[in-house]
This record gives structure tokens, sequence and C-alpha cells, in this order.
């Protein structure tokens, strides 16, 4: 857990919260990963809140955030000796587990499935909700269903304006991508989704290389095409195509962002936002980008593969599905 101290106005707004989450009500709160929106995962009138505030359908599960490993006996069974291992090394963090579920899971939690996402988030506020409320959190990200997930608190407020009790603000969240999803229900753990914590890192801890994502797992909404989608376009470009194909875009009348080191082969029209050079930079920076692309009116924004390795694999993933099938595949 991290360090920083809570002030007193957050201490407040904890007891704010888990008064919320006892009576029933959604709030939209900061984890390391993305802002989630929050409610009693035992309470299935408020869980199915969250479903109609994001415009989610229902067969669309979400994680529950526990405190600490040690609850995990509670809403999961069968729990594998990887997926404890896997608890014991990135927990708290941005990383959730796929197990059978337990009595304790309701349906409308699942979608009906009969596992269970599970993860304890490291951000202190996220920690101190949990530990005051003495509940679990079901919450998915707290944009509207196939929106940019949000990494800042204004990003909420944007998706959400006034509807909702309670925005916690936590600051940027550090990581900016969606937690790793491991399921670990089968016979050998798989990556569901890519995020902060690696294939790398769960390999290295599991002792055994990963299986392969089965090809009927679309119930994890984060596997859809064309999720995570800002309404412009996004188009994945190779880095020195960008220069000619920001100047053919821009021929043809249409607003451009680059998000990418400045370049002085770019047009003066183009609207550069650069996300940092490492992957932990622009993963960080990725999702504000693309919120500030549709801000600024653009109708295309263009940027480079980033190399699939570590981070850079979560990155690569949700540019593609950023990208969606919109993109046009022709220079
Ligand atoms: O970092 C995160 O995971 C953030 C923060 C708020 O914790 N949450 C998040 O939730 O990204 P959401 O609902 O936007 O994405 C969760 C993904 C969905 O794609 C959902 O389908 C998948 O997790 N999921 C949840 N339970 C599942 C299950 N039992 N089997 C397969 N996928 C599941
Ligand atoms: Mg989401």
């Amino acid at each position: 857990m991290s360090a920083i101290p809570l002030s007193e106005a957050q201490r407040t707004e904890i007891k704010q919260a888990a008064a919320i989450l006892q009576s029933g009500g959604l709030l939209a709160f900061p984890t390391e990963t993305v802002y989630g929106l929050g409610a009693d995962a035992d309470d299935e009138a408020a869980v199915r809140a969250i479903f109609a505030a994001k415009g989610r359908p229902a067969d669309h599960p979400v994680i529950v955030h526990l405190a600490q490993t040690q609850d995990l006996t509670q809403w999961a069974t069968e729990i594998p000796d990887q997926a404890w291992k896997l608890a014991e090394e990135f927990w708290p963090g941005p990383l959730t587990l796929i197990l059978p579920r337990s009595l304790r899971v309701k349906d409308v939690v699942t979608g009906g499935l009969p596992t269970v996402g599970l993860r304890v988030p490291s951000h202190p506020v996220a920690q101190a909700i949990l530990r005051e409320f003495r509940g679990a959190i079901a919450a998915p990200s707290a944009n509207r269903f196939g929106r940019v997930s949000p990494t800042r608190a204004e990003h909420v407020r944007a998706e959400f304006g006034d509807s909702l009790p309670l925005i916690i603000d936590g600051g940027d969240c550090e990581v900016g991508l969606e937690s790793t999803i491991v399921d670990c229900s089968g016979s050998l753990p798989v990556i569901l989704r890519p995020g902060a914590i690696t294939q790398e890192q769960i390999e290295l801890v599991c002792g055994l290389p990963l299986g392969s994502p089965d090809a009927n797992a679309t119930r994890c909404s984060g596997r859809l095409e064309s999720h995570y989608a800002p309404l412009a376009l996004v188009e994945i470009v190779e880095p020195q195509d960008i220069p000619s194909r920001a100047a053919h875009l821009l021929s043809q009348g249409r607003k451009v962002a680059v998000l990418g080191p400045p370049n002085d082969l770019l047009p003066a029209e183009t609207d550069l936002i650069f996300l940092g050079t490492d992957a932990a930079s622009q993963a960080h920076e990725l999702y504000a980008a693309l919120r500030k692309v549709d801000d600024l009116g653009c109708d295309i924004a263009l940027i480079s593969p980033p190399a699939p390795l570590g981070l850079g694999a979560a990155l690569l993933d949700r540019l593609q599905k950023a990208a969606g099938t919109r993109v046009p595949k022709t220079k």
C-alpha cells in the first residue's frame, strides 16, 4: 500500500463514500489503474445501478475490489496455487484474477458467468474506502460503455456530469491503463487483458508458460473490438510515415492530431500531443490524450505502434481497440 498520507478532506470523503456504499449508492473513486464506478458488491440493486449509469449490457461482468488478499476465500472457490502466488506477488496492485465464484457472488456481478473477477487495488484512497466500508466494491471503469476509461477525476465529471453523489479526486492514476486480467479458472493461467503486470512477470511467478485466450471468451468486454474508443478515428502508423499521412489528411480538410514526439517534418497545422518517451509515461498519458483529441475537435489521431514488450503490449492492445475496425487501412 502506498505510504502517501490522506488529507483531512480526503478522510471526510472516505467516510462519506462508505456511507454511500452502505446505503446502496454509487460513487467514483481513484485506483492506481483508472477511476472506478463503485457500488456495494453484495447489493444487487446497487450493482444494477452501475450498469444503468454506464449504459453497459447486463451480461458484461464487473470486477469485485477487495481490501486484502485474505478476503479472496469469501469470493472465490477452488483457488489454484498459481492464483495464490500471483495474489501474493502482485496484490495490492493492478492485477485482476478470474476464479470460480463463491456462493456470496451475485449473478448481477458476473453476468451469470460461473467465474468472478477479483482485485485488491493499491491506491491509498481505494484502500481507505474498502477498509472504512468493510465490504467489497463492484466497480467497472467510470466511463460510459465503450468510451475511454477515466484517469483523472475531471474525466469522470465529463462522463457523468453531476449525476453521481460523489467523485473522489485522487489525482492522476499512476498506471493509466486498466488492470491485467488473468483467468485462473482453467488448467493454465491465461491473460485476458494485458496491463501493467506483464506476461513476463506473470510467467516468472507461475513458473510456466501461459495458455492462450480461448476464442470463445468474448464476455470480457475489454476484448471486444473497438472498445475504449474516442470519437476521433485512431490510426496506428509507422513513425516514418506519420508526417506524410498527416499532410495527406490535412489536404483533405481533416483536423489531425499526432500523439508522438515533436518532429520538424510534421505540417504546422498538426495538433501535437506528446505522451513521453517510455512506455510507462505513454500508458499514463494515453487516455487523457485521447480525450484531448476529442476536445480539440480532431477528426483523426495518428500514433506509431509501441514495441509489444512489457507494458508496450498493453499499450498496443488499447491502441488497437481504440482504432477498432474504423481505421482506413490504406495510406
Ligand atoms: O483496472 C481495472 O481493472 C479497473 C479498475 C476500476 O479496477 N476496472 C475495469 O473494469 O477496467 P471494467 O469493467 O471496465 O473492465 C473489467 C473487465 C471487463 O472487460 C469484464 O468483461 C472483465 O473484466 N471481467 C470481469 N469479470 C470477468 C469474468 N468473470 N470473466 C471474464 N472477464 C471478466
Ligand atoms: Mg471499462
